[in-house]
Order: structure tokens, then sequence, then C-alpha cells
């Protein structure tokens, strides 16, 4: 390496406020692998990994991040086997019931990205429940990502914009980068600077797509139910000695 060497950048760099990524997305993964290492079921991985996602956002909310969205369930995991899909099913009911007043306390604003009808109608409902009474929040942002397929949403879009075009009520002329983006799930939503993978896997896995076109990724070698404020100010720090250049000349 040279001397302009991540590690040899100043440390202030890291603290500089500045430098805080205002939107963080961070692929949770590695619940199945780190209960395999114990000798534990897969359902105790995801409810350690929901402790991990409590931590986080905690910490995220400290660290003066404005928006963090969490990869929870994509498209693709409704491929898992069905005891699985229900373990998780019923720990998402569990946090959306037992954990809105600790989100309210804390000033987070809880929303959900994705393909929430598929969960079915009462969970369909602690949706909305924890959306309601989180509206009020400005600390964090936090977006749970639930059915959440980039491609999809990009699908999703397009066909709204063929079928407003197609009765009339849209100019196809007007359809430019950030109307499109108004059809997404993140609508009104930065885009994330930073996005954190973990348990090792480097891929996005349909994650945020269209978002996360200028995004910097980080990829740590920790199981996701281990992740906490170190790793998240690790990865910021990483982050922040990070030049980000959006095609432009280096300075
Ligand atoms: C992430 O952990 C949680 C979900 C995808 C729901 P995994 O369940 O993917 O864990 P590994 O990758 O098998 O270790
Ligand atoms: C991505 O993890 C989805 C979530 C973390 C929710 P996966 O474990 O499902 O991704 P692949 O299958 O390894 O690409
Ligand atoms: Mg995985």
């Amino acid at each position: 390496m040279d001397g302009m060497s991540a590690a040899a950048k100043p440390a202030t760099a890291v603290v500089a406020g500045s430098k805080v990524p205002r939107h963080v997305g961070i692929i949770m993964d590695g619940n199945g692998r780190w209960a395999a290492a114990r000798g534990l079921p897969r359902a105790l991985g995801h409810k350690a990994g929901a402790e991990a996602a409590r931590r986080t956002i905690e910490a995220a909310g400290e660290a003066g991040i404005g928006w963090l969205t969490l990869f929870a369930f994509s498209s693709e995991n409704w491929r898992r086997p069905a005891d699985e899909v229900q373990d998780l099913t019923l720990l998402l009911r569990h946090y959306l019931s037992h954990e809105v007043s600790r989100l309210v306390k804390e000033g987070v604003r809880l929303r959900v990205i994705g393909e929430r009808e598929r969960f079915g109608p009462d969970l369909l409902r602690a949706i909305l429940r924890a959306e309601e009474a989180t509206e009020g929040g400005t600390r964090l942002n936090l977006n749970v990502a639930l059915s959440y397929g980039g491609r999809a949403e990009i699908v999703t879009a397009a066909r709204e914009i063929a079928r407003r075009a197609a009765a009339g009520r849209l100019d196809p002329e007007s359809v430019d980068e950030e109307c499109f983006g108004s059809f997404l799930g993140t609508a009104g939503m930065p885009d994330p600077d930073l996005i954190i993978r973990t348990s090792g896997e480097q891929r996005l896995s349909n994650f945020l797509l269209w978002q996360s076109a200028y995004a910097e990724f980080v990829f740590q070698d920790v199981l996701w139910p281990d992740y906490g404020a170190s790793h998240l100010a690790a990865a910021c720090g990483e982050y922040a000695r990070r030049d980000r250049r959006y095609g432009a000349r280096a300075a």
C-alpha cells in the first residue's frame, strides 16, 4: 500500500461531523451460521439477530445517523423452508408488538419497505400500527425492508408509470430519474451513503439496487448476531476515509 492507505489517513476524519453517513443500509447476514457454530437451531440465530438489530438501531441514533435501512427479509427468502419462514414471521410479529414503545422513546420513526401484503392481514395490521405509533419520531428514520427486492421494486414502479401514461395521466417525457424515484418504496428518502454487509459475503442480494448507485460498500467479517455499536463505528470510520467523487475528477 502507498502512503494514502486508509490506515495512514488521519483519525480525525473518522469523527468529523460532515463525514457521518446520512443514510446507512445494512444487509444483516449470518444468523444461520451463527446458530450452526453453536449447535443451535437457526431460529435462535434469528432471535439473536433481532437483538443485534435493536443494539444497532440504538447505536445509529447515538451516532447521529439520520436514516437506517435494515434488510430483514428478501423477496427471495420466501424460497426458504416453510418452518424457517414461519419462525421469521413469528419473530417479526413479536418485534412489532414489543419494540414499538422503545422505538417511540428513542425518537425512531419506523417504516416498512417491500411487499408487505405477502405477510397476510394480521402482520399487515401490526406493521401499520407500528408505523402510525412511531410517526412522530424525528431522531432516526428506520426502514425495515421486508419481502423486499430491488428488481421487484423497480418493476412495480415501471408498471405504475406505464399504467398512468397509458391512461393519459402522465407524460412519458416527464419521466426522469427524480420522477422514477418517486414511484419507489423509498420515495422522498435520501439515497444510502453507506451499505454494510455482514458475514463476509460480498454481494447485494437484490438490496436497494436503484438507490445504491453511488453508495460506498463496507463488508464486515462478523456474523450479524454478534454485531453492535463498535462494528457500526468501524464501518462509519471506513466510510469517512473514502473519497466520493460521483464521476468527477479527483480533487
Ligand atoms: C440473515 O441470516 C437473515 C435472513 C436472511 C432472514 P441468514 O439466515 O441468511 O444466515 P446465513 O447466511 O444462513 O448464515
Ligand atoms: C440477504 O441475505 C437478505 C437478508 C439479509 C435479509 P441472504 O442470506 O438471503 O442472501 P444470499 O442468499 O446469501 O444471497
Ligand atoms: Mg444469509
